[in-house]
């Protein structure tokens, strides 16, 4: 698409992701690129692999996949119950890239056996677990799509709680004012949610690094000890890989999860 044309269609959209296009093109997302998605990114050897985006939005993480080399990339939105106001916008940039990523708008988390693939290299599950009224069902769904070793990113928010594990919900107490979230769990509560899912936690950033410096964890403990909740919202962005192990810490076999027991 010409450089002047681009920039005519890309006003006409709503942008939540900044996303680089070429040509000294760049969309006016409201979001900056999330440094720590790319820090784990970097991570990742992306050459040839199958990825997975969940929540894609306008696309980003899909296209940065694909720009580092993936060769199979599902798209994955569920914007049915929220209408498809950001769905333009991630076809614009598909056509501008000249993506090859397939595009699930109608897709939830839960159903993503439905794409027929149950041997994803990385998935991509960004920004969405505190929208989930079930993260710790999505987590299984997903982990049953995946390789064994393969990669998971994970973002959003967490307390800076890591002694306790405990999540918050959110129905009647408004998140961010959002009728969209539903939980903030503590960062010993996620840890445990991706390892109970058959996951080994590799690497976590934080957008405040200096949130687990010792005056912080003072601080979070005797709020505990107040029976305060633990302060200030994080975010965080969890890499962990698929593992097959039994599970020391469960009396049984997750029946969701039987096949990543042995
Ligand atoms: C905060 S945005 C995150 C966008 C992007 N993943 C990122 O990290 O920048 C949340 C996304 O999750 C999607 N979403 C919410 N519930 C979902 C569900 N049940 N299944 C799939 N996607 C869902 C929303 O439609 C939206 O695109």
């Amino acid at each position: 698409m010409e450089r002047e044309k681009l920039i005519q269609e890309i006003a006409k959209h709503n942008w939540m992701h900044t996303i680089d296009l070429g040509q000294g093109v760049v969309t006016p997302g409201r979001w900056p690129v999330n440094q720590n998605v790319i820090k784990a990114y970097d991570k990742i050897d992306f050459k040839g692999k199958k990825v997975l985006d969940l929540g894609a939005c306008n696309g980003l993480w899909s296209f940065e996949a694909e720009r580092r080399g993936a060769t199979e990339v599902h798209s994955v939105d569920y914007l049915t119950h929220v209408g498809y106001w950001c769905s333009p916008a991630y076809r614009l940039a598909h056509e501008a890239l000249g993506s090859r990523a397939s595009y699930h708008p109608d897709l939830n988390v839960y159903d993503v056996e439905q794409l027929g693939v149950n041997d994803f290299d990385v998935v991509v599950f960004s920004g969405i677990y505190y929208h989930l009224k079930h993260p710790l069902l999505a987590l299984s769904k997903l982990r049953r799509v995946m390789k064994e070793g393969a990669h998971v990113v994970i973002e959003g928010p967490i307390y800076p709680d890591m002694a306790r594990s405990y999540s918050s919900f959110h129905y009647r107490d408004l998140l961010f004012g959002d009728k969209s979230n539903w939980c903030v769990p503590t960062l010993r509560c996620l840890r445990d949610w991706v390892e109970c899912s058959y996951f080994e936690v590799e690497q976590e950033y934080f957008n405040r690094p200096d949130a687990f410096s010792q005056l912080n964890r003072l601080k979070v403990a005797l709020r505990s000890c107040l029976g305060m909740p633990p302060g200030e919202i994080l975010r965080t962005v969890m890499l962990a890989r698929a593992v097959v192990r039994q599970d020391p810490l469960y009396a049984g076999v997750d029946p969701d999860l039987v096949e990543c027991s042995r």
